[in-house]
């Protein structure tokens, strides 16, 4: 499903993104644009990193 329509990132693209350590909206769009354009989607951006991280904890916590 796509996230972000203006660089058309899919849920696929951000979660790997987060899988390479994007913890941020902010670091998200820096590593595949997502939310680097009009800012819609950072909500869901935000949604997506909390999910992945209850999935995956990081030993940095
Ligand atoms: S929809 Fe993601 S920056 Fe516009």
């Amino acid at each position: 499903m796509y996230v972000c329509l203006c660089v058309g990132a899919t849920t696929q693209t951000v979660c790997d993104a987060v899988e390479r350590g994007a913890s941020t909206s902010k670091e998200v769009a820096a590593a595949c644009g997502a939310g680097a354009d009009c800012g819609r989607c950072r909500r869901t951006l935000r949604a997506i990193i909390a999910a992945a991280r209850e999935l995956e904890p990081s030993p940095a916590r």
